[in-house]
Order: C-alpha cells, then sequence, then structure tokens
C-alpha cells in the first residue's frame, strides 16, 4: 500500500488531521504533517477537496541513502513509467539531514538524470497533448534514509486562483481555512472579520458554507500523472461556464455555479478603502457572495445577535510597531456589541493577545513566514 502525506507548518498538524479523518481517512500525525495509507487516485482526489493543507504528498518510495549507488538503486527500482508522463517537466527538490549524502546540488543532479532515463520509452497515454504541469519530486534524506514523494499539486495549494490581488500581510488561503477549524466554524452561524484585508478568511468561509471547492482555476501536477489522468478523449470539458477546479481523475469537470447568496451572514470590514475592493473583487473571482465594508474598527456593529469573529489582527513586526491600540479596540467594541460571539485571531505577540481580553486562551501556535504566531479565543 502507497502512502500520502498532507503537509501544514507544526502546530497544526491536528488540524489537517482532523480534515481528513472527516473524509473518512485515518492518519497518522508527524512534525509538519500527517501520513496516511492511499494510492494515487485518493491522494489525487484529497488534493483538490483538502482546504487546509499547504501541500498533499504521493510517497512513491523509500529506503537506504547511504550512498550515492544505495540511492542511485532505490530510484532505479521505482516504476517511473506509470508514476510519471514521459514529456512531463521534472524538478527534484532535495533536503537532507543526519545523513552521508548531503551535498544536494549532487543528489538532485543525479536523481533527475536517473529518473529521466528509467521513463524513457513509457506509453504516451495522448500524443496530442503535452503536459502543462511541472511535476515536483522531494528526496528527503534523514538519518541515511530517502523518502522520495510526488507533490500533488505541483504548487503550493494555498494558491486556490480567485486572489489575484492582496492587501498588505495577506494570510495564505489553507492558514485561513485552518483558523476556521480552529473555530470550529462550520457555515452554520455568522462569520464577521473586522480586520479583513482581502478577505482571504471570509472568502475560505464562503466556500467552505457553500460546500464548494476551495480551488477556483489553477492545476494539479496530478491530473498529468498517468495513473488518474482521466482516459484519453474524456479531457474535452463540456459546453457551458468555466469549471470551479481541474476535476479529480475520473470526474467531470464541475461547472462554476452562480454566487450562492449565503445562508448566514458572512461579512467583513477594514479601514483601508483600496483592501475592501480588493475583497470584493477576489470574491467575485471565487464565485461567492459576502458582504465587505469600508469601516474603522471602532464603527463596526454584529451583523447577526450570535456568530463567530475570525481575524488575523496587524501584526506589529510585518506593519510597524504602532498596532497596540488596534487590539485595545477590538477587545472593547467586542465586549460591547458581539456579547456571546465566539472571537477568534491570530497574533504574533501574547502580550498583545493579553490586550485583547484578560480571558484568552491559546488554541494553536505555529510559525508564518518564520514568524512564531498563537491563535487566540475569548467569548464576547
Ligand atoms: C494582517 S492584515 C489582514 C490580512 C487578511 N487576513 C488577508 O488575508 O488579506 C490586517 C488588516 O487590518 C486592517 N486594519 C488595521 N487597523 C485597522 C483598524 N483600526 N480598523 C479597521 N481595519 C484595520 C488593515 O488595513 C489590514 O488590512
Amino acid at each position: 500500500m502507497t502512502h500520502g502525506y498532507a503537509v501544514i507548518p507544526p502546530g497544526l498538524e491536528s488540524v489537517v488531521a482532523a480534515e481528513l479523518a472527516g473524509l473518512g481517512v485515518e492518519g497518522e500525525v508527524h512534525p509538519g504533517g500527517v501520513r496516511f495509507a492511499a494510492d494515487a487516485a485518493k491522494v489525487a482526489q484529497l488534493a483538490h477537496t483538502m482546504r487546509t493543507p499547504a501541500q498533499v504528498l504521493l510517497e512513491v518510495g523509500s529506503g537506504s541513502a547511504r550512498s550515492t549507488e544505495a540511492l542511485g538503486a532505490l530510484v532505479r527500482r521505482l516504476p517511473w513509467k506509470s508514476l510519471l508522463h514521459p514529456q512531463a517537466a521534472l524538478r527534484v527538490e532535495v533536503s537532507s539531514r543526519a545523513s552521508a549524502l548531503r551535498f544536494r546540488e549532487n543528489v538532485t543532479r543525479s536523481v533527475t538524470s536517473m529518473v529521466r532515463e528509467a521513463r524513457k520509452g513509457a506509453f504516451v497515454p495522448d500524443r496530442g497533448s503535452r503536459p502543462k504541469v511541472e511535476q515536483v519530486l522531494q528526496v528527503r534524506i534523514v538519518d541515511d534514509v530517502a523518502t522520495l514523494s510526488l507533490d500533488a499539486g505541483g504548487e503550493l495549494l494555498h494558491r486556490r486562483g480567485w486572489r489575484t490581488e492582496a492587501g498588505k500581510a495577506p494570510m495564505r488561503e489553507n492558514l485561513a481555512a485552518c483558523l476556521l477549524a480552529l473555530a470550529e466554524w462550520d457555515g452554520t452561524d455568522a462569520l464577521y472579520d473586522p480586520c479583513c484585508g482581502s478577505g482571504t478568511l471570509l472568502i475560505e468561509g464562503a466556500l467552505l458554507a457553500a460546500n464548494r471547492s476551495p480551488f477556483a482555476s489553477r492545476s494539479f501536477a496530478c491530473d498529468e500523472w498517468p495513473a488518474t489522468a482521466p482516459a484519453k478523449g474524456a479531457a474535452a470539458r463540456p459546453r457551458g461556464p468555466a469549471p470551479t477546479a481541474r476535476a479529480p481523475a475520473g470526474r467531470s469537470p464541475a461547472p462554476r455555479p452562480a454566487p450562492l447568496p449565503a445562508r448566514v451572514p458572512i461579512c467583513g470590514s477594514d479601514h483601508h478603502l483600496p483592501t475592501v475592493q480588493t475583497a470584493l473583487q477576489n470574491a467575485k473571482r471565487a464565485g461567492v457572495s459576502i458582504r465587505v465594508e469600508h469601516l474603522e474598527l471602532n464603527d463596526i456593529q454584529p451583523p447577526a445577535v450570535v456568530g463567530t469573529v475570525v481575524s488575523n489582527l496587524p501584526w506589529g513586526e510585518r506593519l510597524g510597531d504602532q498596532v497596540g491600540g488596534v487590539y485595545t479596540t477590538f477587545g472593547r467594541v467586542l465586549r460591547e456589541r458581539f456579547a456571546s460571539w465566539r472571537v477568534v485571531f491570530v497574533t504574533s505577540d501574547n502580550r498583545l493577545a493579553k490586550r485583547v481580553d484578560e480571558r484568552v486562551e491559546c488554541l494553536a501556535r505555529f510559525k508564518n513566514g518564520g514568524i512564531p504566531v498563537g491563535v487566540w479565543t475569548f467569548l464576547a
């Protein structure tokens, strides 16, 4: 049985494991990811479906890398002809820790040429179409053991295809999905982000509430794996609106639905007008309907009697040190006007988190762009 691996910054593994469990997949938590039993088709399906991971990988083999010869023997015995299209562009990424093979450039060069050699003469499934997406093969060597994995996305999964513009310090879309999961927001009560920037949390929330794919338009490397590629001729799309995302192997692409009126209010605000416009444009590209207003934090009002506030507040590290007042105002306004709303926010500074409310509890810690951050909660 082959395995898949869902990658996430350390500290958020349990969020990814919970999403997998919700999809009926039991995983084993490792630092920085969750490993699960799955074949190529299942890994491809999960890459197309999951909201929280940064990457979904297909582990294709593992074994000794004590020497160049040992790694060469491992690489040569893997079934490259059935794993990779013979004409696909290939990028090999190598990491090495506590191992004899520590010169990454040498390993990259030799693995690349061995894989290219091994897939020569493979059957070309559809001679008319050359693969368009680069295949990424990760070679991870730890304590002289190499694990080789293909990246099902090809590029990071936070790139959904709808956020083509962003304000200052945008949050990665998969991390926004993690925050919503930590807030236990499932789309059945109101959502409000009073520092919404480019709208990432709100748009992820609206797609979740509508049970829609998080992806608008992007390619996935796994769609060009021989084991999962649609049969010749099946790639032709039906006439009609553009698909929401490349469909997993064997499935017809779903047409992009018209923006759904959300069943619950999904609203946000920001005091920077161009950013508000960016959020609305991103929502349009994602095909969701959200309400975003141009408001100072001090002027916000709840859009419903109860609900959840989820926000990525400005951090000192990224936006200068003048942010303390934002935290005090955020806490005061929520206590005054959002009584009994659940509040979840992310910040890089524990002391600033306490300025929001004395009662805050930390739900998770992880690193974002190298900066340690905490996810905090309290009941307003
Ligand atoms: C870290 S960014 C949020 C980024 C957002 N999560 C995204 O993905 O684009 C913080 C946002 O808070 C807004 N902001 C800062 N101070 C504010 C205030 N006093 N009132 C309203 N918005 C404020 C900024 O304009 C900025 O867009």
